[in-house]
């Protein structure tokens, strides 16, 4: 007894020991590791960049410019803008908008310890978008993004090239055609709940935003409210109440869609045919795609499919409704405009159900996110004139290929057309069935 004591206190002192000595090893490799990539890094890569001769803020430990950001947004979203003004970047983006104003329209500013170069001029940026020189990657935050989607948007290399294979038929426009009937049911939907909130004078006050947007509204501003904290290593593991509120949103929409497809897959199995909808044709190309490769199984897991739901469902429903929602703002503000858009939509569809090759003939109704710069676009950029798209997109402005709300190359928005079309429904079936105009306790704050 008294030996073995002996023998297990003398073992237990290298033991201890060495593992006190390994800890230390671990945690002085982490702290050099973390103050490398928060502090020396970014000091190699700002001089790097300063040698090629771009002007900009100078690297902050961590935040970068990330108080900046938050502290201009702050003050320009507290103040709104005088009616009908469309020189919105200034509130949109005043953290950007400052940036040029002091280092010029190629700048590099902070997002936390990671390096922004900012381009202005469009034929740069297509050459970043088209990964022209083969190295630019997407910047991911996966932990945060996760929560969102897992999907196209979040991946790159192989998995990126399969997904977007499989999903690009899914896109195509006949495809889109067969989707026209739900789209018009949405609509129809809406419009006729309009119609009961009507008063004895046939008008009523709506708030179109919350109308035309949908749940995955709080998901979303929870990410955003994450996204300046991201920076900091591991932020996305704390217990935080907006962190916990997102991973239970994520369960839970996660669960709903697995149950979805799993009942799809189930009757897709017993013969029923994919519904013309975007999870039928999801599943219907992937199974294709597994025909194509040979292998058993579907070319995607249902996870992969989760993901891609989940994608679809904030990337597609949040971008179109505030594209319709901004729409319907500034032909309230245009009444000309809307009139115009009115007469052209009743002369082509009537009262009728608007159809995809009356789309194509549709000339007023246009995209009218407008991009702002006055050297691209003329001194009149900020006035709201949809008919600088009268010949087409590419003489709107003087350099023709300036107009770029879809992104460019192979990450292109894969959903424009889906995005298009059901805007253009949607419009076409408000303006067939009312006037609108904006409210007196209207505020504009874009
Ligand atoms: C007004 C509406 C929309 C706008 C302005 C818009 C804009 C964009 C932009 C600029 C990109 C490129 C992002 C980048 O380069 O990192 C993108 C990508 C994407 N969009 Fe859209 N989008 C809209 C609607 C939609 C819809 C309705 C869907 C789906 C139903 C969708 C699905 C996607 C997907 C999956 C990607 C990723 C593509 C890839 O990485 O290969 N979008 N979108």
């Amino acid at each position: 007894m008294v030996l073995r004591a002996t023998f297990a206190a003398a073992a237990s002192v290298p033991w201890s020991l060495l593992a006190g000595g390994l800890l230390g090893v671990v945690l002085l490799w982490a702290a050099g590791w973390l103050l490398d990539r928060l502090w020396w890094q970014p000091r190699r890569l700002e001089r790097a960049l300063r040698a090629q001769g771009l002007c900009g803020t100078s690297y902050r430990f961590l935040t970068g410019d990330l108080k900046d950001f938050a502290r201009m947004n702050q003050e320009a979203w507290s103040r709104p803008l005088p009616l009908r003004c469309h020189d919105i970047v200034p509130r949109v983006a005043p953290f950007f908008c400052n940036n040029i104003r002091e280092h010029g329209k190629t700048n590099m500013s902070w997002f936390g310890p990671i390096p922004k170069v900012t381009i202005v001029d469009p034929d740069l940026a297509k050459d970043v978008l088209s990964n022209k020189f083969g190295h630019f990657e997407k910047l991911k935050f996966r932990a945060l993004f996760k929560l969102i989607t897992d999907g196209l948007l979040n991946q790159d290399g192989e998995k990126w090239a399969k997904h977007r294979r499989i999903l690009n038929p899914g896109f195509h426009l006949e495809k889109l055609n067969r989707m026209l009937p739900a789209f018009t049911a949405c609509c129809e939907e809406l419009v006729s709940r309009w119609a009961d909130s009507l008063g004895s004078d046939g008008s009523c006050e709506l708030d179109v935003w919350p109308e035309l947007q949908n749940l995955s509204g709080d998901q979303a501003e929870r990410v955003m409210k994450s996204f300046q904290k991201i920076v900091i290593p591991g932020y996305m593991l704390l217990p935080t109440e907006n962190n916990r509120k997102m991973h239970r949103n994520n369960k839970e929409i996660k669960t709903i869609l697995r149950d979805i497809i799993g009942k799809r897959i189930q009757a897709m199995r017993e013969g029923e045919s994919t519904k013309d909808d975007l999870l039928g044709l999801l599943l219907e190309s992937s199974m294709r795609e597994t025909g194509t490769s040979g292998q058993s199984g579907m070319a995607m897991t249902i996870e992969d499919v989760i993901e891609e739901c989940k994608l679809f469902y904030f990337a597609g429903m949040e971008t179109t409704s505030v594209l319709l929602t901004w729409t319907i703002v500034v032909l309230g503000m245009h009444p000309e405009w809307q009139d115009r858009a009115r007469e052209e939509v009743l002369s082509l569809f009537g009262k009728n159900k608007p159809d995809l090759e009356g789309f194509s003939r549709l000339k007023t109704l246009p995209v009218l996110m407008i991009h702002h710069c006055p050297d691209i676009w003329g001194s009149d950029v900020h006035e709201f004139k949809p008919d600088r798209f009268s010949e087409g997109i590419s003489k709107a402005s003087k350099d023709p290929g300036a107009f770029l709300p879809f992104g460019w190359g192979p990450r292109i928005c894969i959903g424009q057309n889906f995005a298009l079309l059901e805007a253009k429904i949607a419009l076409c079936m408000i303006l067939q069935r009312y006037e609108f105009e904006l409210a007196a306790s209207y505020t504009h704050a874009p």
